[in-house]
């Protein structure tokens, strides 16, 4: 990739791998329906469009989480639970919603954590995997794209809150830079289309 920032994952790329993510987990989950779990607010976008794509009498609910320090790596994935589940998961089917898994530290101190609760299982539905950046091992089971080492966003994904509502994801070359490769981006396809979304 030349351009400072450029197209990853287009919108039909996306909704095509999100249909067939869904018709899997509703083959494998037709006798015991899941409940999801997302961690805001990276995964909501796609966990929006999954669940539509799933057919189970299935639950959703959320969790927030915050890195302790400077992001997963300086913590060691330890986090503080910032909003828990509604609800109890003992004995519930738990399929973790996630928008990336990058080094796998937040999401493996979640996934223990989460265990402790006694779920009857527990396992990962992820849109994207970094996994060039993987420290701790995961077992992604359901995961939508393999992603280049390279900062994203779009479709859920933020730099500095900004970028969530995009359609498609864009990669950036340099995370320093990212907002205004992104804006520049954005504004080469307005020029081209007149049209465009405003982030
Ligand atoms: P990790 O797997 O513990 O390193 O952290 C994963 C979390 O970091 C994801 O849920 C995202 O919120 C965030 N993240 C990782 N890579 C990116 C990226 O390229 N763009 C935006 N957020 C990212
Ligand atoms: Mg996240």
């Amino acid at each position: 990739m030349s351009e400072a920032a450029a197209i990853l994952f287009g919108e039909e790329e996306i909704r095509r791998r999100v249909r067939e993510l869904g018709e899997a987990i509703t083959r494998d989950y037709a006798d015991h329906p899941p409940v999801l779990i997302t961690m805001l607010k990276g995964g909501v976008v796609f966990l929006a469009d999954l669940i539509r794509c799933i057919d189970l009498p299935l639950r959703v609910d959320f969790m927030s989480i915050s890195s302790y320090g400077r992001g997963s790596e300086a913590t060691g994935g330890v986090v503080r639970i910032l909003k828990d589940l509604d609800h109890d998961i003992g004995n519930d089917h738990v399929l973790i919603v996630e928008d990336i898994v990058d080094t796998g530290l937040t999401l493996s101190y979640l996934m223990t954590a989460l265990q402790a609760r006694n779920p009857a299982s527990l396992h990962i539905c992820a849109l994207l995997d970094k996994s060039a950046r993987r420290i701790t091992p995961l077992h992604i089971r359901y995961r939508g794209f393999e992603c280049p080492d390279q900062f994203v966003v779009g479709y859920g994904l933020d730099h500095q809150e900004r970028y969530r509502n995009l359609p498609f994801i864009l990669g950036v070359q340099d995370p320093a830079t990212a907002s205004a490769a992104v804006d520049a981006y954005l504004a080469g396809m307005m020029m081209q289309s007149g049209t465009g979304p405003s982030t």
